[in-house]
């Protein structure tokens, strides 16, 4: 485990586990500062700059909700068009401007790889916030904690991740970080969404290393659902279809109901990243099995953590 001041979060690999399990402890004592029941003005003074090139609700107010829990400033360039970037102002160039305005600066962007770029352009700690259909690695953070938080330990478990695999950067980060926890996975996903091979292997190659768990993969999801004790939905990321038509072809592959839940274990958890469109029906938000806006609320003692060990406020 290494310092976590002034680093780069580009991508899930770039956390060890004892790093992950330390801004996870860290995150639990944050849990009352983010209901707003205490105060912890740890990062008074200091400023988030937010560079979001694609839409966000949670990611974005998550992180701002966050900043200012700890008593910090947030800025951000509101609307693209009023930016400019629409005059052809390039990402390194912003970054290199905003680095003297902020102390952290979060990259949300369309283009895979942009964070890792916008990092290589600056010396203040990068936070990849979603690069197009890349990673997503402060998700899989809130998303292990509420694993953890409703399961105890991840080594053992059967997750099942439905849906849009191939485009989806929550499921990237996720399944590589479960895959070294242990976790088995299941991948349900119509073939032509079917993770990438590159993810599939490093998590065989994390099983190899002896750290027990497996990858099944399939696109019936009747099938795999009695074993999950996590079943994780995503959306189809409709914006990453190049033709409208393949969008067209799996749109509404999988729809998660009361009905399948009933042949769910009483004990597994529905998780979704949010926005959900129409893969889970309203109805199961009533069931047990609905943890979803919990994990949303989660983004908030996750990055609260995340924020104050990139800034030194904690060690
Ligand atoms: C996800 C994203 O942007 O990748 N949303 C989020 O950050 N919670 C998932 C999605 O858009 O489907």
């Amino acid at each position: 485990m290494g310092e976590l001041l002034g680093r780069d979060i580009v991508s899930i690999h770039d956390l060890d586990l004892d790093e992950i399990a330390h801004i996870l402890d860290v995150a639990a004592t944050m849990v009352p500062a983010a209901r707003g029941q205490e105060q912890r003005p740890l990062l008074h003074g200091r400023i988030l700059a937010e560079l979001f090139f694609e839409p966000s609700t949670r990611t974005r107010l998550s992180f701002e909700s966050a900043m200012k829990r700890l008593a910090g400033q947030v800025i951000n360039f509101g609307e693209l068009s009023t930016t400019s970037v629409v005059k052809g102002e390039t990402l390194a160039d912003t970054v290199r401007m905003v680095e003297s305005y902020s102390d952290v600066i979060v990259v949300r962007h369309p283009q895979e790889g942009a964070a890792r770029l916008a990092a290589d352009f600056t010396t203040k700690p990068v936070i990849n916030g979603g690069d197009g259909a890349g990673q997503h690695p402060t998700q899989t953070l809130l998303d292990l904690f509420t694993i953890t938080q409703r399961k105890g330990a991840i080594g053992g478990i059967n997750v099942t991740i439905v849906g849009d695999l191939k485009y989806g950067r929550t499921v990237h980060s996720l399944a590589v970080a479960l895959s070294r926890m242990g976790a088995s996975l299941t991948f349900v996903s119509p073939a032509s969404l079917a993770m990438p091979t590159e993810i599939v292997e490093a998590c065989r190659n994390e099983y190899r290393k002896g750290n027990g768990g497996s990858v099944r993969m399939g696109s019936d999801l009747e099938s795999f659902i009695s074993a999950a004790d996590v079943l994780y939905v995503t959306r189809i990321q409709k914006e990453r279809f190049p033709d409208p038509e393949e969008y067209r072809k799996v749109a509404n592959t999988y729809r998660v109901d009361v009905e399948l839940l009933g042949r769910a274990k009483g004990s597994c958890i529905v998780m979704h990243p949010l926005p959900r469109v129409d893969e889970i029906d309203p109805a199961v938000d009533e069931t047990e099995h609905a943890i979803y806006f919990d994990q949303a609320f989660n983004g908030v003692p996750v990055r609260m953590a995340l924020l104050a060990l990139l800034l030194g406020a904690i060690p």
